[in-house]
């Protein structure tokens, strides 16, 4: 017999993706299924995933075992945001009432807005109070079904301000259910005082941040934002090639607002993923698919900017690039966290069926996280991450769309919600 110490049971419908790498093209939608399922965990991993009645012959519950009764619920993996900016301060209700009045995203950059009014924000806290933040958000994730996520720096921009975030995010989760993998973003775009001076900001990241963020290994990823607004191609590619000297591996907000030829450099530089993509270049894709380099869709903030452009789904599928769904949760293009959002607009905008969208909000975000050996699938040995939706399967997710229906979630073998 298996010891367990928590036994999840009555689930009608249990779906997952499977393996230990990202699935792409006409593999994407390829999901294990089981009805009438069960799933056991012990110290924190999967011992057993199968028919419950194969798991009251196999499986042995301590006497301190947890039961969590799905009652005819759908249950699938734990959600992996694998894009967020997380260690924000404030909100910018106003600006978005300005785009709904007409403004554009870039408009609103341009006169100092946006990422920079953020940045503002974030300069006045601590690490203590920025971590109170991050930490009262950890839960908000967790409670909406996200069991691990990524999230970057870029509202400091200067030294002292981007290692405060890194640390805040460190602090918030030390101890945390989710599980964070950090990535700096130093190159989100010029701060104020490097007006007219970008060089010298530029200068700054290679001196002083990067250095510092690899000694003290505050982050596992670096990202760079290239747009008209932000960093060009050449700069975003001195600055990432320099990180991955340090040792840090790549990720790339590309072709978000124009083809900047950021879906080609992600793929020289070998990145784990491109971000966004809505204008990106067939050319770029298939350099992409040929690197290995996954593209992450974040269609909640494409919609919420109201672009015209709808996020690429089925051109990255046809390419053959492994699809990631995030939710880019930000307070200028995505104030929503929820992974179940992202996944409505992944199908109802970018093309996705559903269980494209589900292997994409899970083991494919694990992959472009380097994490798909721990988590991302409900298999024996990964972490026991998993999600308790109130649906009889798993169409629900999208077809009942507008609400989350989640009654619990566990993470790391225990039931947190
Ligand atoms: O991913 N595109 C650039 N960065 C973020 C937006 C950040 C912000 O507006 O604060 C994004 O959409
Ligand atoms: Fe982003």
């Amino acid at each position: 017999m298996i010891p367990a110490d928590l036994v999840v049971s009555g689930i009608s419908e249990l779906a997952t993706p499977e393996g230990n790498t990202a699935l792409a093209g006409p593999h994407t939608g390829r999901l294990r299924i089981i009805r009438n399922a069960a799933v056991a965990c012990h110290e924190g991993k999967i011992v057993f995933v199968g028919e419950e009645a194969e798991c009251i012959e196999t499986v042995q519950p301590t006497p301190d075992c947890t039961p969590v009764d799905a009652a005819g619920g759908t249950v699938l993996p734990g959600f992996v945001d694998a894009h967020t900016h997380l260690p924000f301060a404030g909100w910018r209700e106003t600006e978005f009432d300005e785009r709904l009045k007409g403004a554009t995203y870039s408009d609103i950059a341009a006169r100092g807005g946006g990422i920079l009014s953020t940045v503002e924000a974030v300069r006045k806290m601590d690490r203590k109070s920025l971590a109170a933040t991050v930490r009262g958000r950890l839960n908000d994730l967790l409670a909406q079904g996200t069991t691990t996520a990524e999230a970057k720096s870029g509202y400091g921009l200067d030294p002292d301000a981007e290692i405060m975030q890194l640390e805040a995010l460190g602090d918030a989760a030390s101890g945390h259910p989710v599980q964070l993998a950090t990535t700096f973003l130093g190159a989100h775009t010029v701060p104020k005082e490097y007006r007219g001076r970008r060089q010298r900001y530029i200068q700054l990241i290679l001196d002083e941040m990067l250095p510092q963020v690899a000694k003290r290994r505050l982050a596992t990823f670096a990202d760079a934002f290239v747009d008209a607004h932000a960093f060009s191609v050449e700069e975003a590619r001195l600055i990432l090639e320099a990180a991955k000297g340090y040792g840090l591996k790549v990720r790339l907000h590309a072709d978000q607002l124009a083809d900047d030829g950021g879906a080609l450099l992600a793929a020289e530089l070998e990145a784990a993923s491109a971000d966004h993509l809505e204008f990106a270049s067939d050319e770029g894709l298939e350099a992409m698919a040929r690197a290995g380099t996954c593209g992450v869709l974040l269609p909640a903030a494409t919609f919420f900017l109201m672009m015209d452009r709808k996020p690429p789904g089925r051109r990255l599928l046809d390419a053959g690039v492994p699809v990631v769904v995030a939710t880019d949760f930000n307070p200028g293009t995505c104030p929503c966290e929820s992974m179940s959002a992202a996944t409505w607009f992944a199908c109802l905008t970018a093309g996705l069926s559903v269980d494209e969208a589900i292997t994409a909000t899970t083991l494919n975000a694990a992959h472009s996280l380097g994490m798909a050996d721990q988590v991302g699938s409900i298999e024996v040995g990964k972490r026991g991450d998993m999600v308790v939706h109130d649906f009889p399967n798993r169409y629900h997710l999208v077809y009942r769309f507008g609400i989350p229906r989640i009654t619990a979630v566990v993470a790391d073998g225990k039931r947190v919600v």
